[in-house]
């Protein structure tokens, strides 16, 4: 894609949303206010393109052919990963491994290097706000090898509680979210990092939540295993990357095994790739990896910083308008110097999935339940919270269309 020179018309906003096809549809009737982006994030137009462009000129399977067609898909395939090495700013392409998504990359590095390396009494530490994709595979591997399981507790303002940290005398492994899904905490990897690698064990970051919505620095913030999803970032469905540190990767055996990614199989023996390919057996989602390629150009384009200052911005006015209602709880950091593009909160006498029903009716989606995070849920004391989420394509009227509609529903039921 071309840099835009966004703002050209005097008009950012309408630019933005001129790209997302999506917005042009009605919800029973009404604009349609999309607030679920932690969930999945809409498409842009430059996106669906490269989709369509892809699969009707040059469709064809990656590093097999060495046809034209299957040569020109490798080259868009390996353009797109060197295009999410500078996104990130690893330092080689050899450390970027296209997968599935997020849940995918992380189940790749317990099921991998967990299963390798973790022994009998281990500790393995993970945060009570963890999503169940950065938990439930850890947990599987201290079950499986029996390792212990400790977890980070938080503060009653949404923090990780770190003085925990000192109880733990030995870990070997950290899995830990960028960017809580719930509370939009935003934890100090760099920090968590340092704590771990001074026991000598590794960090696995779950970066799902953080990728999309700020600029992230691999190398500054000096972490072993990180994982996200193109879905999330204005990319398709099924393609998401595990990025790992390049000596841990050579160390590692793969997870899936089979496909053309490996060097040669005797009848006893087999020779893996050279990295990244060694762990992505099998048809890659190469379409995918181009789509995404075109997501991060797009994403770029707006910059980083300026997402991320735009999120901070809709975050801190949707606090202070969703505060204003007396029944409504706003869980996680208030401070959004410290919290991503994620509100969540319940409502006093409404069940958060009524809460979602009801703001339907007023073409606002909203996700509700526990996120897949249900022990926080548990540790917070609450079944399920409501969820708001903010990307590029939100305005401030979408916020102010979120506070009218749920100060309707504070009357119904509260007052
Ligand atoms: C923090 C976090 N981690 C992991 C995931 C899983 O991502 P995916 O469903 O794309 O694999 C999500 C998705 O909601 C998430 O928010």
């Amino acid at each position: 894609m071309m840099a835009k020179f966004w703002g050209k018309s005097g008009n950012i906003k309408e630019e933005i949303l001129k790209d997302f096809p999506i917005f042009k549809r009605k919800i029973n009737g009404k604009r349609l206010i999309y607030l679920d982006s932690t969930a999945t994030s809409q498409k842009p137009i430059q996106v669906l393109d490269v989709i369509y462009d892809f699969y009707s000129k040059v469709n064809s399977n990656v590093h097999r052919g060495i046809y034209r067609l299957s040569e020109e898909a490798t080259e868009a395939y390996e353009k797109s990963r060197e295009k999410v090495r500078k996104f990130i700013n690893a330092a080689s392409i050899r450390e970027v491994v296209f997968t599935k998504g997020a849940t995918e990359s992380l189940n790749m590095v317990a099921m991998s290097w967990g299963l390798q390396n973790i022994k009998k009494d281990d500790n393995i530490v993970l945060t009570i706000m963890e999503h169940h994709s950065n938990m439930l595979p850890w947990r599987r591997v201290a079950r499986l090898k029996k390792a212990k399981v400790y977890y980070i507790p938080i503060t009653s303002d949404g923090f990780l509680d770190l003085s925990y940290l000192d109880k733990i005398k030995d870990a070997q492994v950290l899995a830990v979210t960028h960017v809580s899904n719930v509370l939009g905490t935003i934890n100090p990897i760099r920090e968590l990092a340092k704590w771990i690698h001074e026991k000598g064990g590794i960090i696995v970051v779950d970066g799902a939540q953080s990728t999309p919505h700020m600029p992230v620095d691999i190398k500054q913030l000096n972490v072993d295993f990180f994982a996200f999803s193109g879905h999330k970032m204005l990319g398709p469905t099924g393609i998401g990357v595990l990025y790992g540190r390049e000596k841990i990767l050579e160390e590692t055996e793969p997870f899936l095994l089979g496909g053309e990614m490996i060097k040669k199989v005797s009848m006893n023996d087999e020779e893996w790739s050279d990295l990244p390919w060694k762990f992505e057996a099998g048809t890659p989602n190469f379409v995918g990896a181009v789509a995404l390629g075109m997501a991060i150009d797009y994403l770029k384009s707006l910059g980083m910083f300026w997402v991320r200052k735009h999120e901070k911005k809709l975050t801190k006015y949707a606090i202070e308008l969703l505060s204003k209602i007396p029944s409504i709880k706003i869980y996680g950091p208030l401070d959004v110097n410290y919290r991503g593009g994620v509100v969540s909160f319940t409502m006093n006498n409404v069940h958060p999935h009524d809460i979602a029903t009801l703001l339907d009716e007023d073409g606002i989606a909203i996700r509700s339940g526990h996120h897949c995070a249900q022990p926080l849920h548990e540790y917070l004391g609450v079944a399920a919270t409501a969820r708001a989420s903010f990307y590029i394509y939100n305005w401030e009227e979408d916020i102010e269309a979120l506070y009218s509609s749920l100060l309707k529903i504070h009357k119904m039921f509260n007052e």
